[in-house]
């Protein structure tokens, strides 16, 4: 095989390569509207921003716990982020949030500012109390929100 060959054929494998790849993608319609149906459909609704929540919610409580306050700064406020964009995606349940929103979320960014150690479980547990509130109001009171036992990531505090 001489070197223009080569190359040739070396483009037609890199070329079909691409093609296959790209139909292995294709997992959306054609159709725009239906892809965007399919793309909201995958991120699904608020169990998924609940789901990161309640990790996050753990973490934050150990990271306190161990004075790690920059690393409970960091998911308090990516709480924040999970259960706006939650919101965004079932608006139904903003008027249930509001007040976690308002009120619970605030005072446990400042006791975590303030690297309040010793009142610090005090205000996680009107932290959590905001959880619960919000559960009952969503008709979701099975979810039993409690002061967590066990930490779920391999992230030393
Ligand atoms: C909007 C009010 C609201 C707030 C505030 C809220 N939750 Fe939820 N939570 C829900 C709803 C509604 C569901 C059920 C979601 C569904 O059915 O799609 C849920 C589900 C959950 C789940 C189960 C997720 C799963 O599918 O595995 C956990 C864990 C959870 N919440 C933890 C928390 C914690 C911890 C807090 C407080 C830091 C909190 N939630 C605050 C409304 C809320």
């Amino acid at each position: 095989m001489n070197l223009r060959n080569i190359v040739i054929s070396d483009f037609i494998i890199l070329f079909i390569g691409c093609e296959n790849k790209n139909e292995k993608l294709s997992w959306l319609s054609s159709d725009q509207d239906s892809a965007f149906v399919q793309i909201e459909r995958q991120f699904r609704g608020f169990d998924m921003a609940m789901k990161e929540v309640g990790y996050r919610y753990t973490e934050l409580y150990f990271a306190a716990l161990d004075e790690n306050w920059d690393y409970a700064q960091y998911h308090l406020e990516k709480i924040k982020t999970a259960i706006e964009n939650g919101l965004e995606r079932r608006s139904k349940r903003a008027a249930s949030a509001k007040g976690f929103l308002e009120y619970s979320l605030p005072r446990i960014v400042k006791v975590v500012e303030e690297k309040d150690s010793l009142n610090f479980p005090k205000k996680f547990e009107l932290f959590r109390q905001g959880c619960i509130t919000c559960h009952a109001s969503e008709g979701v009171d099975f979810i039993k929100v409690v002061t967590p036992t066990i930490k779920l990531s391999p992230v030393s505090q």
